[in-house]
C-alpha cells in the first residue's frame, strides 16, 4: 500500500535535489501520459514528494516537459499541496536579482503545449476558473514564511509564460510590460492550470535571476540564470521548508473543489 504524500515540491532550474528532506527514497508512478520518477522524504513528520521539472540532469526543455504526467502523478500519490519553484527574468525595476516573488496572476504566451486534462476523447468539456490561479492559502503561507525568515519577497506579481526555449526579444518584453507583466518565465503554464483542474493547491516561488532582454544591460545567458539561482538556493530551500511547516494538512481550500460544478476531477 502506498503511503499518502500530501505535499510536493516541483523544483525548477537550480533546484534539483531534495537534500532538505530526511529518509529520501526514489520511486515512480505510472500515469496515462507516461511514467514519472520522483523522490520522497520526510520533513518534520510530513511526507514530501520532489520532482525536478527539467529532469535530474536538466535535460528537458520547458516546451517538452510532460506537465500532465507530473501533475497526474502527484494527484495519484495523494498530494494536495504543490510548491513550485521557477527562475524568472524581471520586467519590473522594483523586482531585482535574487528577489522572491509569490506570483498571483499569469499571462499565457505559450504556443505548443497541451494545457488541459480535458481534451475530448470521451472526457467532458471543463472550463476551470482561474480568477485566482495560484492558491491563496499556500501563497499566504509563503508570504508568512518569508516574513518569519526575513527574506526579501514581493507578495504579488504577474508571470508572463513564454514558449521558449529561446529567451525573448526586447520588443516582446516591451509588449509584455505594457500588458502588465512583471516577470517572464517558460514553465508556469500549463503547470498551474493542470494543478487547478486536478483540484490541488498550487503556488509558485519565483526567483528573479536577471533583468529581461532589452532591460538587462547585456545579452542573456543560461549561466547567469543558474549562477543567481545557485547563490540563492539556500534561501529557496529555507523558504520552502518554513512554508511546509506552516501548511495545515487538515485545512480545506477552495482549490480542492475547483471542479465541483463538473462532479469533481476524474482520474
Ligand atoms: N526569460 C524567460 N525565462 C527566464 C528568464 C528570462 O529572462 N530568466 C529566467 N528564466
Amino acid at each position: 500500500m502506498r503511503i499518502m504524500i500530501k505535499i510536493a515540491i516541483i523544483g525548477g532550474t537550480g533546484l534539483y535535489d531534495p537534500r532538505i528532506l530526511d529518509n529520501v527514497r526514489e520511486d515512480k508512478v505510472v500515469t496515462p501520459y507516461g511514467e514519472v520518477n520522483y523522490k520522497v522524504g520526510e520533513y518534520k513528520g510530513k511526507s514530501v514528494a520532489f520532482i525536478p521539472r527539467h529532469g535530474s540532469e536538466h535535460s528537458i526543455p520547458p516546451h517538452l516537459i510532460n506537465y500532465r504526467a507530473n501533475i497526474w502523478a502527484l494527484k495519484k500519490l495523494g498530494v494536495t499541496n504543490i510548491i513550485a519553484s521557477t527562475a524568472v527574468g524581471s520586467l519590473n525595476p522594483a523586482m531585482g536579482g535574487g528577489d522572491f516573488v509569490f506570483v498571483d496572476q499569469f499571462l499565457d504566451f505559450t504556443k505548443s503545449r497541451i494545457t488541459s486534462f480535458y481534451n475530448g476523447a470521451g472526457r467532458q468539456v471543463v472550463h476551470a476558473d482561474v480568477t485566482q490561479p495560484y492558491c491563496p492559502t499556500l501563497r499566504a503561507a509563503l508570504i508568512k514564511a518569508s516574513k518569519v525568515l526575513g527574506i526579501k519577497a514581493h507578495a504579488t506579481g504577474t508571470y508572463v509564460c513564454t514558449e521558449g526555449p529561446r529567451f525573448e526579444t526586447p520588443a516582446e518584453i516591451k509588449a509584455y510590460a505594457m500588458l502588465g507583466g512583471d516577470l517572464v518565465g517558460m514553465t508556469n503554464v500549463p503547470e498551474v492550470v493542470l494543478a487547478r483542474e486536478a483540484e490541488m493547491c498550487y503556488a509558485t516561488v519565483s526567483m528573479v535571476t536577471n533583468f529581461a532582454a532589452g532591460i538587462s544591460p547585456h545579452s542573456l545567458t543560461h549561466a547567469e540564470v543558474v549562477e543567481t539561482m545557485a547563490a540563492n538556493t539556500e534561501n529557496i530551500k529555507r523558504l520552502i521548508m518554513a512554508t511546509i511547516d506552516l501548511i495545515d494538512l487538515e485545512e480545506d481550500c477552495s482549490c480542492r473543489h475547483a471542479l465541483a460544478e463538473y462532479g469533481g476531477f476524474k482520474m
